[in-house]
């Protein structure tokens, strides 16, 4: 069987180095990839969101599979070409993939199937949004662009002024494109947040394990957002009794919404939630595995994953039976490079990557990652490594991670320190099923 997985990062180096594990042995191709693909895959330099060459690469390799990782391509349309090319393909189509291209929409499809959201109001004028928001009696409000901002679409504000200032940046200034073109303004909701990953055919629904992400860069949640500098699974707070609320009241009407406006979907639901006082309320919606969330999540399956993406992509993942999950927890604490998630410095050379899988049950993945002229291996990118441990607990698996971090060696290298520690059990929840 041959496989080809479009992405450059950390998720699609594990989801390689996973597939690779299988018995069915499939042969891999990877586009882009980085240095850590390589090593599993052949990788072909190709970008993303080249959809005609991808699509061309397919034909001409003969692949029986496409996963797609990241979500440019997915809202670019790229599982739709491949699909009409005959090609069975792991990722939702471009109406699928709205539910993370476009707020308004999923707000709407929300709205629409009563699924529980922030209430909210569109607009595509600012002067209509300004004067909205001059009259609102109740704060912070959120103001949301409606387009792809890699994480930087999102304003809570505390006031009208700072609220009509964002919308003055995005619809008037147009600091994010066309995707400030229209905006949604929402009530703030006040709870936790948390993430459920589910892959689903459009029919049957498999939820993976509970998994969460550090989003801002500095420690205690400082700093600007980032991808995510950390990742750990299993997470305490997210109970099998709040994961089939997330089933029961998000995911299946949300399915079946979308089976209802004649959108198939195969792929990933990556669904963000607030826990409220009145039950789990959707933030977002990705369509794709998250990076570093991924990461994490192929440490711990046990199980081929190559059927469960394969029978996804066929409409047939009620054939499939519930994967196993290794009880450990992983932690996997992301290298970054100096300046990210700014502009960062590249081409250093990283040392240390042999010494740091001596650790036990530590795996590195790439993200940033290139070869030099000169063979070495160098950073190229603001997500340098995902530097992932196993560990019997959180302590365990914290303590493996951090010494196969520290044994990397790059200028510029920078972490979080603090990855795994918000795990916040409290005593009730955690005896409960
Ligand atoms: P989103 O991209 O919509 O998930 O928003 C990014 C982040 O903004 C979320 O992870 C939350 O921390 C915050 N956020 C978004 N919407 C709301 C909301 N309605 N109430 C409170 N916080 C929000
Ligand atoms: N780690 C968050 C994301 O992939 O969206």
């Amino acid at each position: 069987m041959k496989v080809l997985v479009v992405g450059a990062g950390g998720r699609e180096h594990a989801l390689c180095w996973k597939l690779a594990q299988s018995p069915l042995k499939p042969e891999i191709v990877c586009v882009p990839g980085n240095v850590g693909t390589a090593t599993v895959a052949r990788n072909v330099a190709l970008k993303v969101t080249d959809v005609a060459g991808i699509v061309k690469l397919a034909q001409k390799e003969a692949v029986d599979l496409v996963v797609i990782g990241p979500e440019d391509p997915l809202v670019l349309g790229l599982a739709d070409k491949l699909r009409a090319a005959g090609i069975h393909t792991f990722g939702p189509g471009a109406a699928g993939a709205r539910l993370e291209g476009s707020k308004v929409f999923t707000k709407d499809l929300l709205d629409k199937h009563r699924i529980p959201t922030a209430t909210f109001k569109r607009f595509d004028r600012s002067g209509a949004a300004k004067s909205y928001l001059e009259g609102c009696t109740t704060w912070p409000q959120v103001v949301k662009a409606d387009g792809l901002a890699a994480g930087k679409g999102v304003f809570v504000c505390h006031d009208a002024k700072s609220a009509c200032t964002a919308v003055d940046e995005v619809m008037e200034k147009k600091t994010l494109g066309s995707a400030g073109a229209q905006i949604v303004v929402e009530e703030f909701l006040v709870g936790e947040e948390a993430s459920v990953l589910a892959i689903t055919d459009g029919e049957t629904i498999l939820i993976l394990e509970p998994v969460m992400d550090h989003k801002q860069v500095g420690d205690n949640d400082t700093g600007p957002n980032t991808g995510g500098m950390g990742v750990f699974s299993p997470v305490p707070t997210l109970t099998k009794r709040l994961q089939r609320q997330v089933e029961q009241r998000i995911l299946v009407p949300a399915v079946h919404a979308l089976r209802r406006e004649e959108i198939e979907f195969r792929g990933v639901l990556f669904v963000g939630i607030m826990i409220t006082d009145s039950g789990p309320k959707v933030l977002e919606f990705n369509t794709r595995f998250g990076d570093p969330e991924c990461q994490a999540l192929m440490r711990r399956m046990k199980s081929d994953l190559l059927p469960i993406l394969d029978a996804t992509a066929r409409g047939k993942l009620s054939d499939i039976q519930e994967p196993h999950w290794d009880p450990r927890v992983c932690v996997g604490v992301v290298a970054a490079a100096q300046g990210y998630p700014g502009n960062v410095r590249k081409n250093d050379v990283i040392d240390g990557l042999e010494d740091a899988e001596i650790v036990p049950e530590a795996v590195v993945f790439h993200a940033g990652t290139a070869r030099s002229m000169r063979g070495e291996i160098v950073t190229a990118g603001g997500r340098v490594l995902c530097v992932t441990a196993l560990g019997d607990d959180i302590t365990a698996a914290r303590k493996s991670a951090y010494d196969a971090y520290d044994r990397v060696r790059f200028e510029g290298k920078f972490c979080r320190r603090d990855i795994g520690v918000r795990r916040r059990v409290e005593p009730e929840e955690s005896s409960r099923p």
